[in-house]
């Protein structure tokens, strides 16, 4: 597919009022997409597995204007409260999806979000955040245009959910979802993620993901400014083909149940999209002192027990601990015991690999 089948055919229904609510997970990659082109292209595909516990709900009323005009008119409410700073980046969304959602200036849109995660715990609620909004856009328009196809939904859900933040189209479907062309994936794209739909072993069945949080404080570098990084970057092409490379290695693994290729994989993964960082020009550090104790704790408690723990990161100071179901109680308490120690005041999220976003209701005035 290409952008331009996204531009909707002429409605043919006519909605004046609706209010429709979706739940969208975050979602933590193991290839990691670090890099971009113009209008969010990726310049490495990636793949990641939605998460379940950590998610936003976002709850969009659409009043038809009396009179259409070429503004957006909308309102953004954060938790029950307006929250204006947030504005601008709603409108930029806007500004990029206007082609594919004509109806956008004809509406007046109340948008009300809460995320299930605590707020400035560090963890970036512009993935979810963006899918719960795009799916809510796509639904109201599935009700203008009722022949929408399931897949052609998700897809649309996803391609605008990319326009918002990147990563955002990875948290439309679960379990696994892949995102940028790849030439051993059929169907792969860089305009939206496809649900993984290659082989997995059970060892990856109810994965758990225990989110460490080392550092809830503001980070010193956006994604933004770091996926711009890798322009100049001295090891940019080495590290795109790299990650094409190990997305194919772990299709296989994926297959196979092999959790030592798994953890060492993923670990190398996380590694590497830091070294970018600390490599590019300039050169930042988001890893905290607790993040490398975590990560050496996690590395000993390996030897010496018969476990499959690993660790990720994202763009920031967290560490994401996965492992998986039927390692789950010890896993845990040797988090509790020997890891929350060094998460600011202990806190955790205990979340696991889930199935994607959840319509939770909508209501239609004609
Ligand atoms: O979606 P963005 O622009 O916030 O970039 C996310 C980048 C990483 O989280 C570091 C990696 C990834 O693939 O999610």
């Amino acid at each position: 597919m290409i952008e331009k089948d996204f531009i909707p055919l002429a409605y043919q229904q006519e909605v004046n009022e609706a209010k429709i609510t979706w739940k969208s997970p975050s979602n933590i990659a193991l290839v990691k997409y670090w890099g971009k082109k113009a209008n969010q292209i990726p310049a490495n595909p990636s793949i990641s597995f939605t998460l379940s516990a950590c998610a936003t709900t976002t709850t969009v009323e659409f009043e038809k204007k009396q009179n259409p005009s070429t503004d957006f008119d909308f309102d953004f409410f954060f938790e029950g409260r307006p929250k204006e700073d947030f504005k601008p980046k709603i409108t930029a969304f806007f500004e990029r999806t206007k082609a594919y959602l004509p109806f956008l200036e004809s509406y007046y849109l109340k948008i009300s979000s809460s995320n299930s995660f605590p707020h400035s715990s560090g963890i970036a609620s512009s993935a979810s955040g963006m899918a719960a909004l795009a799916l809510c856009l796509v639904d109201f328009e599935r009700r203008l245009n009722p022949e929408i196809s399931e897949a052609h939904f998700n897809r649309k859900a996803s391609f605008l959910a990319r326009l918002g933040s990147g990563s955002a189209c990875r948290s439309i479907e679960g379990s696994l979802v892949q995102w940028g062309a790849h030439s051993g994936t059929k169907e792969s794209s860089d305009l939206y993620g496809i649900r993984y739909t290659g082989e997995v072993h059970p060892n990856f069945n109810r994965f758990h993901d225990t989110i460490l949080l080392v550092d809830k404080g503001q980070k010193q570098v956006s994604s933004t400014v770091g996926h711009g990084l890798m322009h100049d970057h001295p090891f940019s092409e080495q590290r795109f083909a790299q990650a094409h490379h190990n997305l194919s290695s772990l299709q296989s693994i994926l297959a196979s149940g092999d959790l030592k290729a798994f953890i060492q994989l993923v670990e190398s993964e996380a590694l590497t999209l830091h070294a970018m960082m600390m490599t590019s020009l300039p050169y930042f550090v988001l890893m905290k002192p607790n993040t490398l104790e975590i990560i050496n704790r996690i590395w000993a408690f390996r030897q010496t027990s018969d476990t499959h723990l690993c660790f990720t990161l994202d763009a920031g100071a967290n560490v994401h601990v996965l492992y998986p179901e039927n390692e789950k109680k010890q896993v845990y308490r040797f988090i509790q015991d020997e890891l929350l120690p060094f998460c600011e005041h202990g806190q955790h999220i205990c979340d696991r690999i889930g199935f994607g976003a959840k319509k939770i209701t909508t209501t239609l005035h004609t």
